[in-house]
């Protein structure tokens, strides 16, 4: 253990890095001044880099909300001048939301509380004898709410070419006469790479089969378009999208939604109950989003995302993706520069890719690793298998097969991981947060760590 000031490391790592500040400037993002303590004394300004889990959120969400916050109201129920302008808001922002995703006319915008819930929900909607295909790939999100009997997994493609034969394959042998749905990711929560959604898309309705995008990872740094990918639905959350307020989307066709029972029964998706004569209750249901949306609409979570999709489409896409290709040219040069470094990859190196970055590092624990970094450096990454078990083994080159739940064991320190080190960045992040991992990355494999670290409850945490 030394007690080396650690700040004025990471601080000279920071300045002594090639600094080629391009583009547009960062967007302003909560939390940007935040200071952490390093465990060898001092402190640094936090290097958020972990925008794949969740991302701070935009100051102007920030903004919007606060301004909202005292004319808040009871959406939908409510006679009073605040639940008028609550429900206005709320339905403004599905406007908002259609719009940035680029629907059809007659598509509907449920709101969900993240992802996850967006693609159970479509789950429970889909017709009673709905064959369901997703890659082995994809996050547990796309991979598990689909019941077994209904789903042909389909094994990891390694060319998004092959990912397209792969999938006609599949479909080609199903029975061509009932309905089918194909669950892709738009970018790997993994590797970042990008899906040829486009592509499977055509593939899938020349099948007649359905497609569901999981835009959880490409919604912030890309525009979707709902009409130009022709996918049937998609489903992102906002916390992700810089909205951390616990609200979701599942947008996109409308009669698999309105011919199912709802998702959750209760008021707000009921139109007409009345008593039977024989003491049991009929119910009309909604037919329009709400019939999903029972209960109190989170509001607050919902204004967050219309509020991040205008900023986002403000601020414009071409370039958001200019700077974060920028960094993610940073980041990837300088861990290629570490031999003991080796980044995660489906497609390639060519493959284009969003701000999502996994790796390796040699004769390291992954946790230990992110221990050290946290502890030394003041950036906050990911470690484990990032709930994407079968992609993370694949790529690692273990068993496949193994399905678990997040949070995987860890080894001791020091030993080498059966987990891998997630770098992820997007619209707040400065180029020093990168500048300052990438150099991290090289002192610790150079120096090792200067911290001694212990395990507890599965993870590497330093020695107090
Ligand atoms: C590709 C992908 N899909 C789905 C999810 C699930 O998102 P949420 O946890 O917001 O439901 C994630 C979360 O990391 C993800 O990366």
């Amino acid at each position: 253990m030394s007690a080396r000031p650690v700040a004025a490391t990471a601080t000279a790592v920071a300045a002594s890095a090639d600094s080629d500040p391009c583009c547009a400037a960062p967007l302003p993002v909560l939390g940007r001044d935040v200071t952490v303590p390093l465990v060898t004394g001092g402190e640094v300004t936090y290097a958020a880099l972990d925008y794949a889990a969740s991302a701070p959120a935009l100051q102007r969400v920030w903004d919007d909300v606060a301004a909202y916050a005292p004319y808040y109201g009871s959406v939908h129920r409510g006679a009073g001048y605040l639940s008028q302008l609550s429900t206005d808001l709320f339905e403004n922002s599905r406007a908002t939301v259609h719009s940035f995703l680029d629907c059809r006319d007659g598509d509907q915008v449920v709101f969900t509380r993240s992802t996850t819930d967006s693609l159970n929900l479509l789950a429970a909607v889909l017709p009673a004898d709905c064959q369901v295909f997703v890659f082995e790939t994809e996050h547990h999100a796309s991979l598990l709410p689909w019941s077994d009997a209904r789903v042909t997994y389909l094994n990891a493609p390694r060319t998004p070419e092959e990912a397209v034969r792969t999938l006609e394959h599949a479909l080609a042998e199903r029975d061509p006469y009932g309905p089918a749905l194909v669950c892709v990711t738009g970018a790997s929560n993994v590797t970042g790479e990008l899906w040829p959604v486009k592509e499977l898309a055509a593939a899938a309705h020349a099948h007649g089969a359905r497609i569901v995008l999981d835009a959880a990872q490409l919604a912030p740094h890309h525009p979707v378009s709902v009409k130009e990918s022709d996918v049937d639905w998609v489903a992102f959350s906002g916390h992700k999208l810089y909205a951390p307020f616990g609200s979701g989307v599942l947008a996109g066709r409308a009669d698999w939604l309105q011919d199912a029972e709802p998702y959750l029964a209760g008021g707000g998706a009921s139109r007409k109950v009345s008593r039977r004569a024989d003491g049991g209750v009929d119910v009309e249901w909604h037919t329009t989003a709400a019939r999903h949306e029972a209960g109190s609409p989170n509001v607050i979570g919902v204004y967050a995302i219309a509020s991040a999709c205008k900023a986002l489409t403000e601020a414009g896409f071409d370039a958001l993706v200019e700077r974060e290709r920028h960094l993610i040219a940073k980041v990837r040069e300088g861990l290629a520069e570490v031999p003991q470094v080796r980044v995660l990859s489906l497609f390639g190196d060519e493959a284009p890719r969003v701000g999502v970055i996994s790796f390796v590092v040699d004769g390291w624990n992954s946790s230990h690793f992110a221990a050290a970094l946290s502890a030394e450096y003041g950036i906050g990454v990911r470690d484990g298998l990032f709930c994407a078990h079968p992609l993370v083994r694949t790529l690692l080159g273990s068993d496949p097969q193994e399905v678990g739940e997040c949070g995987a064991p860890e080894a001791e320190p020091g030993e080498r991981s059966l987990n891998a080190i997630r770098v992820s960045f997007g619209a707040g992040t400065p180029d020093e947060h990168v500048e300052r991992f990438v150099g991290a990355v090289r002192e610790l494999v150079r120096e090792g760590a200067k911290w001694t670290y212990h395990t507890e409850d599965g993870r590497c945490v330093p020695a107090v």
